[in-house]
């Protein structure tokens, strides 16, 4: 595995792989009645917060505390970046202080790759502008694998011929290039659909098919992740109205009637209930998105045990 992890096209098919394989290993953890493993004993991770979060945040500490690594809370509001301060130098301070890892959410695109020349340590992007999110991506390859892969080995699998049909607001989802990059090095099949307005002008580039008619690509798909429609991004108008992107891009009962009867919903939250996504989906038996949540923790003590070396006899 590369020393930092910026980007899901820094994963190849094998590291993704045993990332899952040991996530699957890791879960066991979350059943017993003392959820700790010594392995990361002694190590620090910095969670460097310039930006909100839920999940990604309390995820990312949930899954250092089970290792038994120390964890260091940054967050820039109330911190000396509001008097100025660059990210180099609260980067540079919170290392001499002794941490092994930092995991890094920043509204610039970019952040993470210029934080990796500056620190020794380890870096792990948790979502940097609308660039990518390659954990939120490894959580989800994990919630589709555990979901749909058959046996209950799934270990040395990918997603080969798996159909994924992203929705939404792809122009501003760092969800979606890290998913798009990670699902097509496992083999599945992945199509974005959105509004010609919230379409990357380059999907041509990406490795995935695109189109603008939801329902004929839920009658075919096995996946569909819906998207938050991110507003706080948007400069300008990019749908007429919330109830005309609901019309055309949201999904309803009566749109997901039309997916095949094995095929799930995924949302990587925050939701706008009643926006890209209705309440009676998001709460459907078909709905992962609590699953999501909590793949999301072993995901993460996968991906820090893997970096910060820990020991393979130490997971058992
Ligand atoms: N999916 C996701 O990144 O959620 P948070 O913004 O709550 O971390």
């Amino acid at each position: 595995m590369n020393r930092h992890l910026v980007s899901a096209a820094d994963l190849s098919r094998d590291d993704t792989v045993l990332i899952l394989d040991t996530a699957a290993e890791l879960a066991s953890v979350a059943d017993r009645p003392i959820k700790k493993l010594p392995t990361l004993r002694g190590r620090t991770v910095v969670n460097l917060f310039y930006e909100d979060s839920t999940r990604t945040r309390t995820s990312f500490e949930a899954a250092a505390k089970r290792l038994s690594a120390d964890v260091i809370n940054f967050s820039a509001k109330g911190s000396s970046v509001a008097k100025g301060e660059s990210l180099k130098d609260t980067a540079l301070t919170l290392e001499a202080m002794g941490s092994d890892a930092i995991v890094v959410r920043h509204p610039a695109s970019g952040a993470p790759r210029r934080l990796a020349d500056w620190v020794s340590g380890r870096v792990i992007n948790a979502g940097d502008g609308t660039h990518e999110h390659p954990t939120q991506a490894l959580l989800d390859a994990f919630t589709i694998r555990q979901r749909l892969v058959p046996g209950a080995d799934r270990r040395g699998k990918g997603l080969d011929g798996i159909r994924v049909t992203i929705v939404g607001d792809v122009l501003h989802s760092r969800v979606a290039r890290s998913n798009v990059l990670l699902l097509d090095t496992l083999g599945a099949e992945v199509t974005v659909v959105a509004p010609p307005t919230l379409m990357p002008w380059a999907i041509e580039s990406w490795p995935c098919k695109s189109s603008y008619d939801l329902d004929a690509e839920l009658r075919k798909t096995d996946v569909v992740m819906m998207l938050r429609v991110q507003q706080e991004r948007m400069s300008a108008a990019f749908f007429p109205t919330v109830r005309e992107y609901r019309r055309r891009y949201g999904l309803d009962t009566g749109r997901m009637a039309l997916l095949p009867e094995h095929a799930i919903v995924m949302h990587p939250g925050p939701m706008n209930r009643g926006v890209e996504i209705a309440a009676e989906v998001a709460d459907s038996p078909r709905s992962t998105i609590v699953a999501q949540v909590a793949n999301g923790v072993t995901v993460r003590m996968a991906v820090l045990y893997l970096m910060l070396g820990g020991a393979t006899e130490e997971t058992a």
